[in-house]
């Protein structure tokens, strides 16, 4: 598949997964029993007013623009090339190597003594296993801590991570096929969360936020996600702005953005939050985090991302 062909894979699919969602949400506002995927179940069509009609008839026009792109299966494909060309994992590692992450977390034993133990990842929307090899990769330590191999040497793994990969469909037996949304608390929160490029891909407001919020619920105190999206969502949408995104992340949901992580590259934003370790010091609701209103004046937008977030559920948080 070819660079240009992926991008107009990516564009069609979030464009038509867009309009299936509101044309579904519109059918059932008219009393139509309708699957998120825009099947439509037990439908006799004499039964149906010409209103209804017509919209069951809109979600299966959306339905079929979906499938006749190639569907999610496509858009995958179209995901994996461009993940290729940038290495969202290449970032992270290089970043966790940095903090010194990579040789595990360091614990404090009972008796007073310090002892490592992997890092846990949870990464969200996974469709290559890069993360997963990083944390099988083993190399061999000969006792007296050099690497020829030999009749003393040990296996032992080369970083101490623990990586959860999901994605809601699954393109290798290790990633756990999984809706990040039906997942219930962990019972040890996660040091890492990885969201790369699915935010933009979630297809309400409301989940985008509350995708946010399950976020920083998962993570422990001091537990941090590499978030990234395309920055045509902050830029080129009417209803978003890189500034009150960035108010949404902290004031909103209670993240704190370590600035010096974070970054851009031409059509990518970076983000790596952190949840602080005690209360957030930053967190303060405004009823605008509950709404969407227009933040620029004009036109023409390419985008409509938005975010929305629920205040019972940053004040759980
Ligand atoms: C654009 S791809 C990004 C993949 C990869 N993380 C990257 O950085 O290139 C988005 C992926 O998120 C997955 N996804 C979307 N919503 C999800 C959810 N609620 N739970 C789990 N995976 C989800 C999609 O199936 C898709 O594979």
């Amino acid at each position: 598949m070819s660079r240009k062909r992926a991008r107009v894979a990516t564009t069609k699919f979030h464009k038509y997964t867009q309009e299936l969602a509101s044309s579904v949400q519109r059918a059932r506002q008219a009393g139509c029993l309708v699957r998120d995927d825009g099947v439509i179940v037990d439908v006799v069509s004499s039964n149906l007013s010409p209103k209804q009609l017509a919209l069951v008839e809109e979600v299966k026009q959306c339905a079929n623009n979906l499938e006749a792109m190639g569907g999610r299966e496509e858009y995958q494909r179209a995901s994996q090339l461009n993940t290729s060309l940038f290495s969202t994992s290449k970032w992270l590692m290089g970043l966790m190597g940095s903090w010194g992450w990579l040789e595990g977390l360091k614990v404090v034993d009972r008796d007073g003594s310090d002892s490592r133990r992997d890092v846990r990842i949870l990464e969200i929307g996974a469709i290559n296993t890069q993360l997963l090899d990083a944390a099988k990769k083993t190399r061999l330590r000969r006792n007296n801590g050099d690497f020829n191999g030999g009749i003393a040497a040990k296996v032992e793994r080369v970083y101490r991570l623990n990586v959860r990969a999901i994605d809601i469909r699954s393109t290798d037996p290790r990633i756990e096929q999984s809706d990040f949304f039906a997942l219930p608390n962990p019972k040890d929160a996660y040091d890492a969360i990885v969201c790369s490029m699915v935010i933009n891909c979630v297809t309400s407001p409301q989940d985008r936020g509350k995708m946010l919020t399950k976020i920083f619920n998962f993570l422990r105190p001091g537990g941090v996600c590499f978030l990234t999206l395309p920055r045509l969502c902050l830029h080129q949408s009417k209803t978003m702005t890189r500034a009150y995104f960035e108010e949404i992340l902290t004031k909103g949901v209670g993240f704190e953005i370590m600035k010096e992580a974070t970054k851009d590259s031409p059509k990518i934003a970076f983000y790596v939050l952190s949840r602080p370790m005690n209360l957030s010091p930053v967190k303060c609701w405004s009823d605008n985090f509950g709404t969407v209103r227009p933040l620029k004046n004009g036109k023409k937008f390419r985008n409509s991302f938005t975010v929305i977030l629920s205040q019972a559920e940053v004040e759980r948080a």
